[in-house]
């Protein structure tokens, strides 16, 4: 029997789950299934990323333990992965004795074998990395990351001696094209190992850190980072001694995005080595999801939350648009736009209704009861050729990770049955006592259509797969098999039942038809689009809220909009003159503002509304009974910062 094992990076706690999470542990969730549908037995390993410093800062800031905030963190990912119908078998956290215990015998292992060694070492350390930088790595001397000078430092540390195994390494890619895929990053993995490989820096000194795991040869010293992180994915098959080491370790497939590829593609390999282990089988890296060209992340403040997107629409729909928006390896854009036009062409549209209009006919011409094939061609035995073409492309696409073309495959399939519904006319052929079979016919390959459909398509949407078969009379879907990739499968005599539509079409939101109206300032967009990306609950650091400019503004002047009802032009002191659009005019008359002193955003994008250029925000509270102003006592200085 073949054997997969899939895993996703651990995650770190410093943030909380966000698309891109998602992303990598949905294509992990989709392998699994794939390869489960195949046959295989399979391993689907997840999990969070718990020591370190940043963890440690991160708690602090809270107010708690790190024990109490990585419990709070982990599990806010353990408890993300069930909304979206992800299953893994295992969720794995560094800070728990099993995996402590695993990564104290791997260093102890390679310690005994004289790969890491005690020295003293002088160098620039960049506290935003937790790590040594070497000059080449800086830019104007710079950590390029952090934007940050280094800090130099002398400290004594272990060191793992990685360019021992720097020629093997090189041979082991060389030698087998698909370790690293796709093949760019290989190529960078190869373009890295041109360069004569540093030792790697694996303890700090329990002076400075002890949120880590202690050595077992010196207890003044903890590990973290890559050598606590990578060895979680042996800790998942219970190395040394566990079965499931034994027998998943040399199916072992690793997911990531291209920001993990040097310890992934470099240092994991050799640490396997040092440890006389056979490297794992594949990795396989993808890109970034960005929004407005940057890579989404946390402290770029522009992540998308996953349980948001389950909200608005759903798991199966969800995992769909990250599936087939993203051609792996490459970076794509995130858009709400995007996946509502994707879910209405392609989910609501193709397959919805086909479904709904193939059952529509069963049950009027046939009473829902799947007909007997009677062997007639016409437009409807393309499908199965098409089907016979499809089937092997798709499993090439899936088992190297190309879903998104073995989603577009299958959906040139889907719109060919709807062009066969348009072609047969089965409503005419009902009509003739002598067409009688051929529209049996057409019934079955339609139906058998949505058959290989939902089999093709459950590891992606498993839950809209269930309801296919549950249409058809079929069981659910858990138990499906290869077998059931081969038309004219489905058996004659089945009671079919009514489905509810699949994936109801997305209309736009009150909020957007609102944000259409021609009276309404312009404003309105960038707070529909702020709201998606940062929830209520999300902290802010300081650092955050510090970019945000206040300062106290004396109103001197204030008149209607000459373009727009709901908007008031105020001119401010703040010392100097500027002019500011609010929309406001519903709420306060313009006379009984000026010579206030009110609260504004100083340090607004200046935006034209409606043809006046405006240079800030006024501030308001707002309730139920209408908006009420921030007002600030008479004597405060126009201009004074608010901090
Ligand atoms: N803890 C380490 C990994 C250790 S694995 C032994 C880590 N954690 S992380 O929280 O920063 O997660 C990085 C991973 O999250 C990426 O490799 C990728 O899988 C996923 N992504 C985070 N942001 C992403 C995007 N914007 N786009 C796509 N995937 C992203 O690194």
């Amino acid at each position: 029997m073949n054997r997969f094992y899939i895993t996703t990076p651990i995650y770190y706690v410093n943030a909380e789950p966000h698309l891109g999470h998602a992303y990598s542990t949905v294509v992990a969730d989709v392998q699994n299934r794939f390869h489960k549908l195949m046959g295989d037995e399979t391993f689907f390993l997840t999990g969070t990323d718990e020591h370190g410093d940043k963890i440690v800062q991160a708690a602090e800031r809270l107010g708690m333990s790190p024990r109490e905030y990585t419990d709070r963190i982990s599990g806010k990912f353990r408890n993300t992965w069930p909304l979206l119908e992800i299953e893994p078998d295992r969720f794995i956290r560094t800070t728990r004795p099993e995996h402590i215990k695993t990564v104290q015998l791997a260093l102890q292992k390679v310690f005994d074998k004289g790969d890491i060694e005690f020295r003293e070492y002088e160098g620039l350390y960049c506290f935003g990395c937790e790590r040594f930088l070497v000059e080449r790595e800086l830019v104007d001397g710079k950590c390029p990351d952090h934007k940050t000078e280094p800090t130099r430092l002398k400290e004594k540390n272990y060191f793992f001696l990685m360019s021992r195994y720097q020629d093997w390494l090189i041979d082991h890619v060389k030698a087998n094209p698909q370790f690293i895929t796709p093949e760019r990053y290989r190529n960078e993995v190869l373009s890295f190992l041109k360069e004569p490989l540093d030792d790697l820096c694996i303890s700090r000194p329990t002076s400075r850190l002890t949120w880590g795991v202690p050595l077992p040869f010196d207890e003044n010293f903890v590990t973290y980072v890559w050598f606590d992180a990578l060895i979680n994915y042996l800790t998942g098959l219970d190395y040394p001694d566990g079965d499931r080491f034994k027998k998943f370790w040399p199916a072992a497939n690793h997911v990531i995005a291209k920001d993990i590829l040097k310890p992934h593609g470099i240092y994991w390999p050799i640490m396997l080595k040092a440890l006389g282990l056979q490297p794992y089988q594949k990795l396989h890296v993808h890109g970034y999801w960005k929004t407005k060209d940057e890579k989404m992340s946390k402290s770029l403040g522009n992540i998308v939350k996953p349980e948001w997107l389950v909200k608005k629409f759903g798991a199966d729909a969800t995992r769909y648009c990250l599936m087939r928006e993203m051609v792996f390896g490459l970076d794509a854009g995130f858009s709400q736009e995007s996946f509502v036009t994707r879910i209405n062409a392609d989910l609501a549209n193709d397959l919805g209704n086909l479904l709904s209009r193939s059952l529509t006919m069963l049950f009027k011409f046939r009473k829902g009861i799947i007909p007997q094939r009677r062997g007639t061609s016409g437009p409807h035995t393309e499908l199965e050729d098409a089907f016979r073409q499809l089937v092997p492309s798709w499993q090439e696409s899936m088992e190297t990770f190309q879903i998104h073309k073995a989603l577009a495959e299958t959906w040139k399939v889907l719109n060919m049955a709807n062009k066969v519904i348009d072609k047969s006319a089965p409503w005419e052929l009902a009509k003739h006592e002598s067409k009688q079979d051929l529209l049996d016919d057409v019934l079955y390959n339609l139906m058998e259509t949505l058959r290989m459909a939902a089999v093709l398509l459950s590891p992606v949407m498993p839950e809209a797969a269930g309801k296919i078969m549950q249409a058809l009379g079929l069981d659910s879907g858990d138990n499906l098999s290869k077998d059931c990739l081969e038309f004219g499968r489905l058996s004659p005599g089945a009671q079919a039942s009514k489905a509810k539509p699949l994936f109801p079409r997305i209309g736009p939101s009150k909020k957007q038809v609102r944000e259409k109206s021609p009276d309404r300032p312009k404003k309105q967009k960038q707070k529909i689009e702020v709201e998606t990306k940062k929830d209520k609950d999300d902290f802010i650091t300081i650092d955050d809220f510090q970019r945000v400019e206040l300062r106290a503004a004396e109103i001197i002047e204030a008149e209607q909009h000459p373009n727009a009802d709901r908007l008031l032009k105020l001119t401010v002191r703040a010392p100097e003159k500027r002019t500011i659009v609010a929309g406001i005019a519903e709420h306060f008359k313009p006379q009984e503002l000026v010579g206030k002193k009110v609260a504004i955003v100083a340090n607004l994008k200046p935006v034209k509304l409606r043809g006046i250029e405006s240079r800030g925000m006024l501030l308001v509270a707002k309730d139920d009974k209408g908006l009420h102003l921030l007002t600030l006592p008479d004597e405060t200085e126009p201009g004074s910062r608010i901090s």
